[in-house]
């Protein structure tokens, strides 16, 4: 067991002298846990392979699930990928720093491991002054998928990354919740047209202004689990987001869903399970069960995306045995938000009209 250093640091300005011990540990080839505007990221040098290893060994992640690559600039890109096409120029230019993923032709630099021996790699600029002085002060590209244990929801506060890894990564800066709560959209620029092979906190609509042609991967929005071989993301093969108890989503129109939530409710209390309810605030009173939680107002999706893995982890907290999640508009980012929920239930999804 190492033992885990906690470092609070102020997210607008990070103390110089907290970003030089993380980043001597990152030098080393060591695993630094740091905030990004989507979730906390654990990080190591992306151009060490040793550093790298460990970054999986550390998240129990299986080898073959290839973390994104941070820069801090965009000259790294250059270095990173062997050709930059002009749309993905255009693309850092709109909207980078953000929480937005570009998969590129990976160069001879980038080790085989950081890559999972794709001929892609995944980069991006996080709008976090945290994340952008950690690269910095470091001086190398940093490889940092989602801080959490693989399988688990993705970590918005430096409290979930203690509870995943204390004891495996060297540091964790501390930088308070993170802003969007999702993780970055991860977009296919070597394929054509380009297509987003996650939706995330930049939205479909926002690319499809930007972009004109822009295909959502028919796993992105699937209902059911499709086959394996249909996956051109890694990330899409294994199981994700997923708390301890069961999960079970319903979708359809609101007060249908309210009527089916509230059938669900009953029939898994008939069998003894302990019942939580992940609803809205417009929805949350209607409800008895054992725990019902808000991710917040239907009509701020940002607040839900914000709200939803945090509430997820609450509900292992109290030792929930089944969640029934009401579903929420896949706009924006609902698209997002949706896509985990449907991953999280297993694709245990129950329509109503
Ligand atoms: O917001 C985020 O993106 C966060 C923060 C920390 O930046 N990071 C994150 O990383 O979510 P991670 O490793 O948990 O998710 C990376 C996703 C995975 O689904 C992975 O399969 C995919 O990106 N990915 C990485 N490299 C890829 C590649 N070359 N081609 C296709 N997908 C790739
Ligand atoms: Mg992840």
């Amino acid at each position: 067991m190492k033992k885990t250093l906690m470092l609070k640091v102020n997210p607008q300005k990070p103390e110089i002298q907290k970003l030089q011990i993380a980043a001597e540990f990152i030098k080393k080839g060591g695993l630094v846990a740091f905030p990004t505007e989507t979730v906390y990221g654990l990080g190591a040098d992306a151009l060490n392979p040793k550093a790298v290893l460990a970054l999986f060994k550390a998240k129990k992640r299986p080898l073959d699930n290839p973390p994104i690559v941070h820069v801090e600039n965009t000259r790294d890109v250059y270095r990173l990928a062997k050709t930059v096409p002009s749309k993905a120029e255009g693309l850092m230019e709109k909207f980078w720093p953000g929480p937005l993923t570009l998969v590129l032709e990976r160069s001879e630099l980038v080790p085989d491991v950081t890559v999972a021996g794709l001929d892609t790699i995944a980069v991006r600029m996080p709008k976090h002054n945290v994340a952008l002085a950690l690269i910095n002060q470091s001086g190398c590209p940093i490889a940092a998928p989602s801080a959490n244990l693989a399988g688990k929801p993705s970590p918005t506060t430096a409290e979930h990354v203690f509870d995943d890894l204390n004891g495996r990564i060297d540091a964790i800066l501390d930088g308070g919740p993170t802003c969007i709560g999702v993780e970055s959209t991860v977009l296919d620029l070597s394929v054509k047209p380009p297509q987003i092979l996650r939706p995330g906190g930049t939205s479909f609509e926002a690319l499809k202004e930007f972009l004109g042609d822009v295909r959502l991967h028919p796993l992105v929005a699937a209902e059911r689990e499709l086959a394996v071989a249909e996956a051109r993301s890694p990330g899409m093969r294994h199981k994700h987001y997923a708390p301890n108890a069961k999960l079970i989503l319903v979708e359809g129109s609101l007060e249908n869903v309210v009527e089916k939530v509230k059938e669900l409710i009953e029939s898994c209390r008939v069998n003894g399970s302990k019942v939580g309810v992940l609803a809205t605030d417009e929805t949350a009173s209607r409800y008895k069960a054992d725990v019902v939680k808000s991710l917040g107002s239907r009509f701020n999706l940002a607040i839900i995306a914000q709200n939803l893995f945090s509430l997820l982890r609450e509900f292992d907290a109290e030792g929930v045995d089944v969640i029934v999640a009401e579903g929420v508009p896949a706009e924006g980012l609902g698209l997002a938000v949706m896509n985990r929920l449907r991953r999280a239930s297993g694709y245990n999804i129950v329509k109503v009209k």
